[in-house]
């Protein structure tokens, strides 16, 4: 029987759940993995924790050299979030030979770079499922099971606090802020909810998958991030009247040899799989050239999902004889030249215009100038002398989009551009 130790680098919310899986499926994992694992070391300064989850307080501590230094520790995973103390702890450990697993994917996503190379002198591992879609396991898919596809795209909600914000507004017509608050009150937002509602936790997620997916290293400073904040619930409502559901999407997509990796809010058909993910479900829909459309569908967040991805990159990380890599060359200096940021999407547009004669005549001039054709076009009932246009736009490149916005914004008789909205067919 291979025994395999473990320490935990923290035992907040996702540690707690990591700690009480291992525990209670201490006996199903030795039997069916043939690995007999032994939780060695917690690093936790709030020793109630500890006594919460009934571990034994004399492998409690607040130094990392007791993981370092034992050398029957094989497994660090770490929980702690952020990016200090972790990545140091982390590299420290790499160094000393032993494998690490994380849900970090803040700091993985900045630093995986430099974990690699910490991990390749260390010959360790670096395992990293938790780290995207909680318990979905979207990693294994990516890197295990894709070999015989070139992936074309990958559109996913990757973010529990935003599908839940955009679900309640759309299923009961509230505002942003009012949901938000409530969210708050629930615990699906933090306090301080901009990691979420401004698309950074989607980003950093983004930049792992279309990593994996494309085998391509795809660093954040290559994607397009917008949040939710400014959605207005006008705009979900005449989506749905138009057959579109509105969800932040993280989407990246291998275009003619470019990639795009985006994240932002943006329309889909309702009958689509995607738009059914609701409240803090999350999603991510992938489409191989060979196989087609696969979606995985999960809990993202919380004790025991993401705890049930951590110990399963445990048991991998055990059953390795050799540690394992990004499936692609993993440096810092990508060439900008492999990205683009001219996407090419449909459109959804919102504008309030004088409700005169020759308005429509100007607008439709400003989108055939710059290459845009009208797919539909609804003018809602009239407030006092202003009327509110929603256009429906084919597929158009995104620099041809902004030099039409640019136009529109000159006319005298467009009052306001209030909401460009991609959609995702
Ligand atoms: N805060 C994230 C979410 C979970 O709302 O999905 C951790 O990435």
């Amino acid at each position: 029987m291979k025994k395999i130790g473990v320490a935990l680098l923290g035992l907040g919310t996702v540690g707690g759940g990591t700690y009480r899986i291992l525990k209670n499926n201490h006996d199903s994992i030795m039997k069916n993995d043939g690995i007999d694992i032994e939780i060695r070391h917690i690093i936790e300064r709030d020793k109630e924790k500890a006594v919460a989850l009934g571990a034994d307080l004399s492998i409690v501590s607040t130094d990392i050299n007791d993981v370092v230094n034992d050398k029957d520790t094989h497994i660090v995973a770490e929980f702690f979030g952020g990016i200090e103390p972790a990545k140091s702890f982390l590299t420290k450990c790499l160094l000393a030979g032993k494998s690490i697993v994380t849900a970090n994917k803040e700091m993985f996503s900045k630093s995986w770079v430099e974990l690699e190379a910490a991990a390749k002198k260390g010959h360790a591992g670096l395992y990293f499922e938790a780290s995207c879609v909680g318990g979905v396991p979207i990693i294994r898919t990516l890197t295990e099971s894709m070999q015989g596809n070139v992936i074309q795209s990958l559109m996913g909600i990757v973010n529990g606090t935003t599908n839940f914000i955009l679900s309640k507004m759309a299923d009961e017509g509230k505002e942003y802020g009012d949901v938000l608050k409530e969210a708050q009150r629930l615990g699906y937002a933090e306090a301080n909810p901009t990691a979420d509602v401004d698309g950074f936790d989607s980003m950093y997620k983004l930049s792992i998958l279309s990593s994996l997916a494309f085998r391509k290293k795809v660093p954040i400073s290559q994607i397009h991030r917008e949040g939710i904040s400014g959605v207005d619930k006008a705009d979900i409502e005449y989506g749905k009247q138009l057959g579109y559901t509105l969800k932040l999407l993280a989407i990246a997509k291998n275009r003619d040899g470019k990639i795009e990796a985006r994240v932002h809010p943006a329309f889909v058909p309702s009958d689509h799989p995607i738009a059914g993910v609701k409240g803090s479900f999350n999603a991510v829909h992938i489409v191989g050239d060979n196989v087609g459309d696969i979606m995985l569908y999960g809990r993202g967040a919380g004790d025991l999902p993401t705890g049930s991805a951590i110990v399963s990159d445990i048991v991998f990380a055990a059953c390795q004889s050799k540690p394992k890599y990004a499936p692609f060359k993993n440096v810092d200096n990508v060439s900008t030249k492999d990205f683009t940021d001219n996407y090419l999407c449909r459109y959804y547009l919102r504008m309030t215009v004088a409700d005169q004669s020759g308005v429509m005549a100007k607008i439709t001039s400003a989108f055939g100038k710059n290459n845009i054709s009208i797919a539909s076009m609804k003018q809602m009932p009239s407030a006092g002398e202003n009327a509110t246009l929603i256009f429906l736009l084919h597929q158009t490149y995104e620099k041809d989009l902004n030099r039409a916005l640019e136009a529109l914004k000159k006319l005298d008789c467009v009052n306001s551009v209030n909401a460009v909205i991609r959609v995702e067919e």
